[in-house]
C-alpha cells in the first residue's frame, strides 16, 4: 500500500475478491443449488418463482456493452509519468511542473479497423491513449502510431470509417485494408496520400506495442502563467527503440497467436521488464504560425524532427497490469477534449470534430452520463458541480440545492460548488466569415508523402511495393485499381509503375517532371527551428 501511487489506492477501494466468501444474490441472500434451478420434481417444469436462476441469467445476458465504433481491439495498463524537465516556461500544466515529478497514467493500444475479437498483427494504424491522473483532473493523450491522419475535416470521418470497416453488404474483408470501399475513399479523397504510405510502410505491423512509436497528431497549444502561448506536438519515443514485424511474419503469427500483442505486453510487464516510452515535445513560437511551407494545423502534415526538434521532457513507464479487462481497459473513457489548464487546443478542423465525437459516443458506449464514475475514469482529485441524476448515479449529491445564483445554499450543510476560477481557454483572436471550406493551405497533399518515400531505405521502399500490391489486387473494380495507381503517380512514378505492373492495370502516364511541378511546397525550410520564448 505504501508504494502505491493515488490511481492505485483509489482503485483499491474498489477491487472485489470472491473467493472464499458466502454465495449470495446480489440483494446479498445467502444462496446454495447454484447448479440446480429450482423445479417441480426433479423432472419438472421450472418455476418461475427461482429469483436465484432469474437473477444469474438476467445479469448474464446483459454481460456485453457495445464495442468501440472505431479501436474496439484494444489492451491497456497501469503506468507512471516521471517529468525530467520542469516546462513551468511553457505551460502552468501541474504534471509538467517540477523534473522529478510523478503522476499515475493508464494507456490503452489498439487496432482501429477490426472488431473487439480481431487479430492483433493485422495491417492498421494502433491508437497509443494516455490518461495521465493529475492533481488538476484527468489529462488524455489520444494518439495513434503514426504522426499524421488520413483527412483534415472532422466531417470526413464517418465516410472514412465506413469505407474502411467491413463492406456492409457482406462484412468482408473483417480487418484488413485490401477491399474496394477503402481504396475508392482513397482515391477520391487524396488527402489520404500520405498517411496512406505510412499505412503500407512496416509502421503498421508492429512487432509489439513496447517497440511502437506515438504521436498525438494534431497541434495542441500550451500557455504559460503569463498567457503566453507555444504551437506544441506531443510524441511518445519507445525506449526500445521502433520495430516491426514484416508482412510474411504478420500473416503467420496472426493466424497462430490473433492475441500477439496483447500476450506480449502482459508477459513482459508480469516479468517485471516494464515499457518504457519518452516523451517528447515539437514546439513553435504563436507568432511563427505562418514560417512554414505546410499548414501547421492540416492533420495530414508532420512537422519534420530535424527542423523542428523533438525536446524529450519526461518518461513513461508501464508497471501493472490491468486486474480486470472489463472494468478497466474496456470501460476506459478517453476523450481529447480532457484538458488541464495549461494545455489548449487549436483551430486544427480534425481535432475540433473529435472534441465533439468522445463524449458523445461514450454515452452511448458506457450507457449514460455518469461513466465518470466508472474506478478506471475517476480522476484522484475530487469533483464538485450541480450535475446531477442520470443512469448508474453511484454518489448520492447532498443537500437542497443543485444550481448557482441561489440564496438558499450558504444556509445548508452542503453549499453549492464555489467558482474559485479554474481552466481558462487561450483568447485566441478570431475573425472570418461563416463558410463552409478548406483553407487553401491545406491543398498539397503530396510533397510530405514524397518526402516519406524518398526517406525509406531500398529494403523499405520495396516492403510499400509489395504491401500496395498485396492491398490494390485484392480490389476487384479496376476502375478502383487504376485511379489508386495513378493517384500515387503524383509521389513517386517508379511506385506507380510497380503497383500498376503487380495489380494489372496500365501504368499511368505521369513523369517525375509532372510530379515535380505539382508540387509548389516541395522546398522544405532547411534551416532548425528553435522555439526560445
Ligand atoms: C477512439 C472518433 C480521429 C485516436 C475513437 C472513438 C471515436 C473516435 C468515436 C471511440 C471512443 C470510445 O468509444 O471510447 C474519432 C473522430 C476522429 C478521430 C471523429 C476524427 C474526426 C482520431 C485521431 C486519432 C484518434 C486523429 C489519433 C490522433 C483514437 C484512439 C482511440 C479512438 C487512440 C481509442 C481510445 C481507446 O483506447 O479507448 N475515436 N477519432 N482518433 N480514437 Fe479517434
Amino acid at each position: 500500500m505504501q508504494n502505491q501511487n493515488a490511481k492505485q489506492r483509489q482503485l483499491e477501494g474498489y477491487r472485489v475478491n470472491n473467493f472464499g466468501k458466502p454465495l449470495t444474490t446480489n440483494q446479498s441472500l445467502k444462496v446454495s443449488g447454484d447448479e440446480q434451478s429450482l423445479k417441480a420434481g426433479v423432472r419438472g417444469p421450472t418455476l418461475l418463482e427461482d429469483f436465484h436462476l432469474r437473477e444469474k441469467i438476467t445479469h448474464f445476458d446483459h454481460e456485453r456493452i457495445p464495442e468501440r465504433v472505431v479501436h474496439a481491439r484494444g489492451y491497456a495498463a497501469h503506468g507512471e509519468f516521471t517529468l525530467h524537465k520542469c516546462m513551468k516556461e511553457y505551460t502552468t500544466a501541474k504534471f509538467l511542473q517540477g523534473a522529478g515529478k510523478v503522476t499515475p497514467l493508464f494507456t490503452r493500444f489498439s487496432t482501429v479497423v477490426g472488431s473487439r475479437g480481431s487479430m492483433e498483427t493485422a495491417r492498421d494504424v494502433r491508437g497509443f491513449a494516455v490518461k495521465f491522473y493529475t492533481e488538476e483532473g484527468n489529462y488524455d493523450l489520444v494518439g495513434n502510431n503514426i504522426p499524421v491522419f488520413f483527412i483534415q475535416d472532422a466531417i470526413k470521418f464517418p465516410d472514412l470509417i465506413h469505407a474502411v470497416k467491413p463492406e456492409p453488404h457482406n462484412e468482408m474483408p473483417q480487418a484488413a485494408s485490401a477491399h474496394d470501399t477503402f481504396w475508392d475513399f482513397v482515391a477520391n479523397n487524396q488527402e489520404t496520400a500520405h498517411m496512406i504510405m505510412w499505412l503500407m510502410s512496416d509502421r503498421a505491423i508492429p512487432t509489439n506495442f513496447r517497440k511502437m512509436e506515438g504521436f498525438g497528431v494534431h497541434t495542441f497549444r500550451l500557455v504559460n502563467a503569463e498567457g503566453k502561448a507555444h504551437f506544441v506536438k506531443f510524441h511518445w519515443k519507445p525506449r526500445l527503440g521502433v520495430h516491426s514485424l514484416v508482412w510474411d511474419e504478420a500473416q503467420k503469427i496472426g493466424g497462430k497467436d490473433p492475441d500477439f500483442h496483447r500476450r506480449d505486453l502482459w508477459e513482459t510487464i508480469e516479468a517485471g521488464s516494464y515499457p518504457q516510452y519518452d516523451l517528447g515535445i515539437q514546439m513553435i513560437r504563436e507568432e511563427d504560425e505562418f514560417m512554414f511551407d505546410f499548414d501547421i494545423l492540416d492533420a495530414t502534415k508532420l512537422w519534420p524532427e530535424e527542423i523542428v526538434p523533438v525536446d524529450l521532457i519526461g518518461t513513461m513507464t508501464l508497471n501493472r497490469n490491468v486486474d480486470n479487462v472489463f472494468a478497466e481497459t474496456e470501460q476506459v473513457a478517453f476523450h481529447p477534449g480532457n484538458v488541464v489548464p495549461g494545455i489548449d487546443f487549436t483551430n486544427d478542423p480534425l481535432l475540433q470534430g473529435r472534441l465533439f465525437s468522445y463524449l458523445d459516443t461514450q454515452l452511448l458506449r458506457l450507457g449514460g452520463p455518469n461513466f465518470a464514475e466508472i474506478p478506471i475514469n475517476r480522476p484522484v482529485c475530487p469533483f464538485h458541480n450541480n450535475q446531477r441524476d442520470g443512469f448508474s448515479r453511484q454518489r448520492i449529491d447532498v443537500g437542497q440545492v443543485s444550481y448557482h445564483k441561489n440564496s438558499l445554499a450558504d444556509n445548508t450543510p452542503s453549499p453549492t460548488p464555489v467558482d474559485e476560477g479554474g481552466y481558462e481557454h487561450y483568447q485566441e483572436k478570431v475573425e472570418g466569415h461563416v463558410i463552409r471550406a478548406n483553407s487553401p493551405s491545406f491543398d498539397d497533399h503530396f510533397s510530405q508523402a514524397r518526402l516519406f518515400w524518398n526517406s525509406m531505405a531500398p529494403y523499405e521502399k520495396q516492403h510499400i511495393i509489395d504491401a500496395f500490391s498485396f492491398e490494390v489486387a485484392k480490389v476487384k473494380s479496376r476502375s478502383v485499381r487504376q485511379q489508386v495507381v495513378d493517384m500515387f503517380c503524383q509521389v513517386d512514378s517508379g511506385l506507380s509503375a510497380a503497383i500498376a505492373t503487380a495489380v494489372g492495370v496500365k501504368r499511368p502516364e505521369c513523369t517525375p517532371a509532372d510530379v515535380t511541378a505539382s508540387s509548389p511546397a516541395l522546398s522544405m525550410k532547411k534551416t532548425i527551428y528553435v522555439p526560445d520564448t
